[in-house]
């Protein structure tokens, strides 16, 4: 977009609407769209031809839908000893607890000064103290781990602090860079005159959470992405010796200055009345972007910088089984490494056909809400959430029931706006249009999707595929577009149309808490509404490239159902919690048929669900927000000092002002 409303839908036109109609009639309505679909002939009939294999001149990511259990077979066993989820889930409450166990392992501010010089080798920012105190007054669930922050900061050393302020001003001083300029001068927070209009709520929230500690904050500069977009890929060869350097730099000064430097307002050149017109960025907006930016920060001998996948309707088998176990996402973090997954290039609107898109192969500072691996943006909690403005706040008339009172449904809505597909089918591999098709082409026999089903042996299961037309009728699912196509051009808006209608109405926000499962899947960047879904008694179902700012602190299989972009494992995933009854070959009664049952685990969607919702109301909440930006700051503060290199915290609070 041109992300905040001057030009883009997403978000507010996902939640259109958050005032139209009362939660019941929309309710109701989806009903009737559920099985007006099922009956509607048309809009189906052409999805099936369309998603036939088609000739590759003509496109492609779309065929991948189609795996067939031969691409499957070479990827697991068809025949498994114990069910995976019986193994991952156990193991997400282990992962979650050593997580704690090393979070916040300081009692006191001299432990936590400690601790990050155990972890990272140098003092803490000068203001930490402060830092500290704000953080343990709001009863952060962490205190120690930042590793994040640290990860994003550490090739800004091979910058000289001057080089930093000077790209920053590159960046805020061009309008069409899209990027907010904030000062903070004298504790105070300003946004820069020129952002426009429609972007100006995005500095004002910043605004509102720098408020609470900006006191604290040294003068300075800062540029904040205005798209949903990243922006920043630094080649992996030259990006591996900046990274280097910064692990050098560290060390401990014997005798720290505390404060940062005096004159700092000085360092920062004033933005221009008139607006400067060179930008370091390339425009590269609805044109592929995988081999131009997002590989490149992958090592020269990855799959991702030398592989090009032409045959995109075979799963690639490589591409998936570092993440997985069987037909499940095993490893979120090992899942979003692009570096072994060149098949990627055509399976999300990022790649395909970002919105929009203006890069560099600099290293540039600037705060980003979201970014992919292989990206060089810093991370920051999105303005957003921080707003509410996709809030969890169940009413009467949407009250967030008992789990077990929720329909027993996998639901989603939203808008095409993941990417723009201008007219040559690139929607066709974008991850949201590739779900929605999976669960709601009704018509398509092929036998392609996969579903593990118990055996006869105890604790044996078996992946079989079944035809798409079975598992939307065993296993519910309302996942729809919402309203109409947007992002199009040319016979994609057409194609589309047809695919994808009937549409759905709008949705009040809060009537997602009437299903049990809500799918999240990336729009054009960071989740608006994954934080809700969290914190609600419903059971979050996520699959994204892109990763925010609380990556390290939610687990999955804990807190959340991950999924592969793919989509290959959501219907044995759903399965395992919603269980499954019915007739999967033949008629009902009849010689031949196969009747096949499986356990559902409401339970243990029940505990997820709630578990989610614990962890969101300890660690994920406003305050944790301010926590993580503050820190963040007081660190961009240090590494945009002149004197940077002695600058620290030490633990002795009278030395320091
Ligand atoms: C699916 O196919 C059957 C049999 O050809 C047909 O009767 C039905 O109308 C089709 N439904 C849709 C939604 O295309
Ligand atoms: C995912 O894989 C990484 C790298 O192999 C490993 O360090 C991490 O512990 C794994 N995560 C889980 C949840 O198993």
């Amino acid at each position: 977009m041109t992300a905040w409303g001057n030009a883009g839908p997403f978000p507010p036109q996902d939640f259109r609407a958050a005032d139209t109609g009362i939660c019941l009639a929309t309710a109701s309505l989806f009903v009737y769209l559920h099985l007006g679909s099922l009956s509607d002939d048309k809009g189906h009939g052409a999805g099936k031809v369309m998603f036939r294999r088609l000739p590759l001149l003509l496109y492609v990511g779309s065929t991948l839908l189609l795996f067939t259990w031969g691409h499957l077979r070479s990827s697991f066993h068809s025949q498994v000893a114990h069910h995976p989820l019986d193994h991952l889930i156990p193991e997400a409450q282990n992962y979650h607890k050593t997580y704690l166990s090393q979070a916040s392992t300081s009692k006191t501010l001299s432990e936590a000064v400690q601790e990050y010089q155990r972890r990272y080798a140098q003092l803490p920012p000068p203001g930490f103290q402060h830092w500290y105190k704000f953080a343990t007054d709001r009863n952060s669930a962490i205190i120690d781990n930042f590793d994040s922050i640290h990860q994003d900061l550490l090739p800004f050393s091979a910058l000289s602090p001057q080089e930093i302020r000077d790209r920053t001003w590159e960046l805020i001083s061009n309008p069409w860079n899209d990027a907010a300029g904030v000062m903070i001068r004298n504790g105070k927070t300003e946004a820069a005159p020129n952002i426009l209009g429609t972007h100006r709520w995005m500095a004002d929230g910043l605004g509102e959470m720098f408020g609470k500690f900006a006191e604290w904050l040294p003068d300075m500069d800062l540029a904040f992405n205005l798209n949903d977009e990243p922006r920043v890929v630094v080649p992996y060869e030259e990006m591996e010796p900046m990274r280097k350097a910064g692990l050098k730099r560290s060390g401990l000064p014997v005798a720290p200055g505390t404060s940062f430097s005096a004159n700092r307002a000085d360092g920062w050149t004033a933005i221009p009345e008139e607006p400067n017109s060179d930008s370091p960025l390339q425009e590269i907006s609805w044109q592929k972007t995988f081999h131009r930016y997002g590989m490149l920060g992958c090592p020269p001998d990855s799959p991702a910088r030398n592989d090009r996948l032409w045959d995109t309707g075979s799963l690639c088998i490589s591409c998936i089984s570092p993440q997985s176990l069987g037909a499940f996402l095993a490893n979120w973090s090992v899942a979003a490494d692009i570096c072994h997954q060149p098949d990627l290039a055509d399976l999300h609107g990022l790649y395909l056909s970002p919105a929009a898109f203006k890069g560099t192969h600099q290293l540039y500072p600037i705060f980003s809400q979201s970014k992919v691996h292989g990206f060089n943006d810093i991370l920051y909690p999105s303005a957003w959430n921080y707003l509410d403005n996709a809030k969890y706040d169940p009413t009467d008339e949407c009250p967030d029931k008992s789990f077990a009172e929720k329909d027993n449904v996998l639901f989603w809505r939203g808008s095409t706006s993941e990417g723009v597909s201008k007219g040559r089918g690139s929607w066709r591999g974008m991850t949201r249009q590739r779900f929605v098709h999976m669960t709601n082409n009704v018509n398509n026999t092929a036998p392609s999707k996969v579903l593990l089903l118990p055996t006869e042996e105890p604790d044996q299961y078996e992946y079989i595929n079944l035809p798409s037309t079975k598992l939307t009728e065993l296993l519910p699912t309302d996942v729809r577009v919402v309203d109409g196509i947007v992002r199009c051009a040319g016979p994609d808006c057409g194609n589309q149309d047809h695919e994808f209608s009937p549409f759905a109405a709008p949705l009040n926000f809060q009537a997602h808490w009437k299903y049990k499962y809500l799918l999240d899947m990336d729009g054009a960047g960071f989740s608006g509404r994954f934080l809700p879904f969290l914190q609600s008694k419903s059971l979050p179902f996520k699959t994204a490239l892109f990763r925010e700012w609380w990556d390290d602190r939610v687990t999955p299989w804990l807190h959340f159902v991950p999924l592969d972009l793919r989509g290959h494992g959501l219907w044995a995933t759903l399965a395992y919690f919603h269980g499954l009854e019915g007739f999967i070959e033949g008629v009902p009664g009849q010689k031949g048929s196969t009747e096949v049952k499986i356990n559902g685990h409401p339970h243990v969607a029940e505990r997820m669900a709630m578990q989610g919702r614990d962890w969101a109301g300890k660690a994920l909440r406003k305050d944790d927000m301010e926590i993580y930006m503050f820190r963040l700051l007081l660190e961009w503060g240090r590494l945009t000092d002149d004197k940077r290199d002695t600058l620290g915290f030490d633990g002795n609070e009278t030395r320091s002002t």
